[in-house]
């Protein structure tokens, strides 16, 4: 449905993976769109038509007022998804409460949609995972001491698609004939991607009122996905059946500990530490949707074998071609 009259949306975490997909997709719906960027990101982030750039950090309240003034609604993309246990709680916990007061003070008619993690259903497994837990309890804690208006709260499953760093160097040596085996073998795993995600948080600042609800999200597979399931699907695009490789846990773990020494000696933000590990080694990571499908008509439309080949080969715009597994 098209936007009546020039609306502004107000998005953190803009420059990121989730975030470039959701601006988009606003400013193809014809909404203004505010984002927030900080320094160093804003000497090369190209704004496209539509788009104002506010230059700050999720520490700073004056750039957030400037962020949130006149919005209709407030998306909250920005998060710290790797390093070391430090960073986590000033940025997704302080930095979420810090926006939700801002948003209060400026009106109790804005919704705000924050991006959680499925990783908030274990908080005990790792830093961020804990981070992403208490940053949910923040925004309703703020909302019950403000009286404002609720938030939505979307706990997506694993995000992949295009400009995707974790998830896709996995798929790529699933390509290329090597399937690492991380997990429990009868692990199960939800997946979203992206521009799924960028569709469901715009049906939700399209639908105006927050739901004050926390509402897992994941792309129509009930049940979710084994690794094997992922690994059938990229040998379908790439013609080569991946072997499993085997990484057992002491091994992942000792990796991860050698990389947070390296980043810390050499600069860095480690993607694979050994909370990761832990997230990895989570046996369910499957998504029960729902909450979301009986609050709204919202529904998924990239299965995974599409999403994988708009993923792998982004250039390919033809039909997905079956090839020969062998
Ligand atoms: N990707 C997934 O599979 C997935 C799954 C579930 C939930 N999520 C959640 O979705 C959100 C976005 O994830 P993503 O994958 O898009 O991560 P990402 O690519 O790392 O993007 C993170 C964004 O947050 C910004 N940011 C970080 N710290 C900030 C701060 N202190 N002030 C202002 N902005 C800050 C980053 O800015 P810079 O560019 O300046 O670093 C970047 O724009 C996160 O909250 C994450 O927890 C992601």
């Amino acid at each position: 449905m098209p936007v009546k009259q020039i609306e502004t949306i107000a998005v953190t975490g803009a420059t990121g993976f989730i975030g470039r997909a959701l601006v988009g997709r606003l400013a193809a719906l014809g909404y203004g769109v505010r984002v927030l960027v900080r320094p160093r990101a804003a000497k090369t982030y190209r704004a496209g038509r539509g788009v104002e750039v506010i230059v700050g950090d999720l520490a700073q309240d004056p750039a957030l007022e400037r962020l949130v003034a006149g919005t209709r609604a407030v998306v909250h993309c920005a998060g710290r998804v790797r390093g070391r246990s430090s960073g986590f709680r000033a940025t997704n916990v302080a930095g979420t409460r810090r926006l939700a007061r801002v948003v209060a003070r400026q009106s109790a008619q804005q919704s705000l949609v924050a991006l959680s993690s499925l990783a908030a259903r274990e908080p005990q497994l790792s830093p961020y995972a804990a981070s992403k837990r208490a940053a949910e309890t923040a925004l309703a804690e703020e909302a019950e001491a403000t009286g404002s208006a609720p938030w939505t709260i979307l706990r997506p499953s694993a995000v992949y698609g295009p400009g995707d760093r974790e998830l896709l160097p996995l798929f790529e040596w699933m390509a290329r004939g090597i399937a690492p085996d991380l997990g429990p073998p009868d692990a199960r795993f939800s997946l979203l991607f992206v521009d799924d995600l960028a569709e469901c948080i715009a049906h939700l600042v399209r639908a105006g009122a927050a739901t004050g609800a926390v509402h897992e999200v994941h792309d129509g597979q009930r049940g979710g996905y084994t690794w094997d399931d992922v690994a059938r699907a990229v040998a379908l695009l790439s013609g080569r059946r991946a072997r499993r490789v085997r990484v057992p846990a002491p091994v992942a773990t000792s990796i991860a500990g050698a990389n947070l020494v390296a980043r810390s000696l050499f600069g860095g933000a480690p993607m694979l530490t050994p909370g990761k590990v832990r997230e990895l080694r989570h046996p369910d990571w499957v998504c029960d949707d729902t909450s979301l499908r009986s609050a709204t008509s919202w529904k998924p439309a990239v299965r995974l074998e599409e999403g994988l080949r708009r993923t792998l080969f982004p250039a390919t715009g033809a039909p997905l071609e079956v090839p020969q597994v062998h």
